[in-house]
């Protein structure tokens, strides 16, 4: 079968100050495939697709499409070649309707007499949303939506446009199985309009179902390019980390402190509000709990409720034995509850400042981020950190703004391993991490949990739950379909709790 060459990136070379973010780097794209580019955080991954998308420039290195070699050099460019992307870092405008969102800077084509028909606006939006399987109101604001629901939209609004080129960055990080299967329904669709995909992800099954091709990069240069079937998951995690995967953090065996210490930090009674009924659960110290469930199942409301972030109709929280109040998440992180919201951007990077002061921040500690002390220990402590989680940059002082989407998430998750709360909660803690960091995460886990806290952990991606956790509840439309244990969960269990009542 003969193709046709979409797209032909030669020798793109970026610099940034101390870092060289893609160097010489060639990229190709077939009409009808999906290539997956994949990497470690930093390798240079959004890099290529924002300079493809016009956002950034490249300081070397020509494009072609369809065989002509073209300038981008700003977003209108790429658009009018019909480049379409989806971003890491949402674009959407909160204030602003679904549909406006959509179709932003695309108005025009709802004029009428000077207005924009927004009936129309409407009913196209509904249109696309549906094509990725959604039912989501066009007319609400976008602030009033759930991540994955952004992240819907965010794709809604890169298949508004007639697109030829398509990157992905990212496009999964905070959906659930259910959205993923609608996605590649989707993408399939788009292969076979004869639309090249290039798909960013760090989900390595995903890429193993869903890619043609595989081109891996590492610290911004060309490592490996093949078709996904001479390709395995061992030989990817070598080629985007340099070396064999460590098997360490696979052998560690759950259940860090004694049994005869393992007493009940947190008991959950009776829990209401509008969208969760009647939870009850406990959590003993040393134990990591899981909460599986589906998009809308009401795992996001539960441990927001538990965090005071939500309130609650009924129900009681009891903390060591003690009934707490807990009206806001100052009374929550007063009682030793702290909470990794799955909304990063809500957990207040300060841009700005340095990598060290993100994690050690202490002025808003009180308020929102719980105890530190920023004494030169917990400075030690945070460069550990840094190193174990191995964030890319130059030196710790480093401003956040300089770090790759995934770099960024890592210095929120390290200000929360860094607390002193005795009960940590963490919704989608590495969504958008890279496999070998993820190992090292679940390894961190593992030692607070043994250090006597009580963990829990909210994933869409079940083999992680099933990998990192002592007992995993299920929630299913608001209420706990079933809570297994370790040697009980299976993927399968899982799926058909989190669908009982479906
Ligand atoms: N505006 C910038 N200023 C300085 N350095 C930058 C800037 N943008 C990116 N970098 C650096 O360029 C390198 C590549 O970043 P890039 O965002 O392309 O990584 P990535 O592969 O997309 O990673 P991730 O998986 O974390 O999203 C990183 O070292 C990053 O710190
Ligand atoms: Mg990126």
């Amino acid at each position: 079968m003969k193709r046709d060459i979409l797209l032909h990136m030669r020798s793109m070379s970026k610099h940034y100050p101390g870092v060289q973010a893609l160097d010489s780097v060639d990229f190709d794209l077939f009409a009808g495939e999906i290539h997956a580019l994949v990497g470690e955080n930093g390798a240079g991954k959004s890099t290529l697709t924002k300079i493809l998308a016009g956002a950034e420039q490249s300081d070397s290195g020509t494009i072609e499409v369809s065989g002509r070699t073209i300038a981008i050099r700003e977003p209108a460019d790429a658009r009018r070649l019909g480049i379409g992307i989806i971003y890491q870092e949402f674009k959407l405008v909160p204030e602003l309707s679904v549909a406006e969102n959509i179709f932003l800077g695309d108005e025009r084509r709802f004029l009428r007499h000077g207005f924009v028909r927004f009936s129309l606006m409407h009913a196209e939006a509904s249109k696309v949303l549906s094509r990725l399987g959604e039912t989501i109101d066009p007319v609400l604001p976008v602030r009033k939506l759930s991540v994955s629901q952004r992240q819907i939209v965010e794709i809604a609004k890169a298949l508004s446009n007639h697109v030829r080129i398509l990157a992905m960055d990212e496009p999964t990080a905070s959906l659930t199985d259910r959205e993923v299967e609608n996605l590649f329904a989707v993408m399939r669709n788009l292969k076979t309009d004869g639309v090249g995909i290039i798909y960013i992800s760090h989900r390595i099954e995903e890429i193993f179902r869903i890619a043609d091709r595989i081109t891996v990069l590492r610290d911004g240069k060309l490592i490996h390019s093949c078709p996904v079937a001479e390709a395995d998951s061992e030989m990817l995690v070598k080629w985007m980390v340099g070396r064999e995967a460590d098997r360490e953090a696979h052998q560690w065996s759950p259940k860090g402190i004694a049994p005869s210490q393992r007493r009940e930090i947190l008991r959950i009674e009776n829990l209401t509000s509008d969208r969760v009924h009647g939870i009850s659960f406990g959590l003993d110290r040393g134990e990591i709990l899981g909460l599986a469930g589906l998009t809308g199942s009401g795992r996001t409301e539960l441990v927001r409720l538990i965090f005071g972030a939500e309130r609650r109709s009924s129900g009681r929280i009891v903390v060591d034995g003690r009934e707490v109040s807990v009206r806001s998440p100052g009374d929550a992180i007063k009682a030793g509850i702290g909470l990794l919201t799955e909304d990063r951007n809500l957990d207040g990077l300060v841009l700005q400042m340095s990598i060290l002061e993100n994690i050690t921040l202490s002025s808003l500690s009180d308020v929102a981020f719980g105890p530190f002390v920023n004494g030169s220990k917990e400075r030690r402590a945070a460069s550990e950190l840094v190193r174990r989680l191995r964030i890319k940059t130059r030196s710790v002082e480093t401003p956040v703004e300089t770090l790759s989407g995934g770099n960024r998430q890592k210095v929120v998750l390290g200000r929360w391993l860094m607390t002193q709360c005795n009960i940590l909660i963490f919704d989608e803690p590495t969504a958008g991490i890279d496999i070998a960091v993820k190992r090292e995460i679940h390894a961190l886990i593992r030692g607070l949990a043994s250090e006597g806290r009580g963990i829990i952990v909210i994933s869409s991606e079940l083999p992680e739950l099933l990998q990192l956790c002592d007992r995993i509840a299920v929630l299913c439309d608001g209420i706990v379909a079933g809570i297994l244990t370790r040697e009980e969960a299976t993927q399968e269990r899982l799926m058909k709790l989190a669908t009982s009542y479906a």
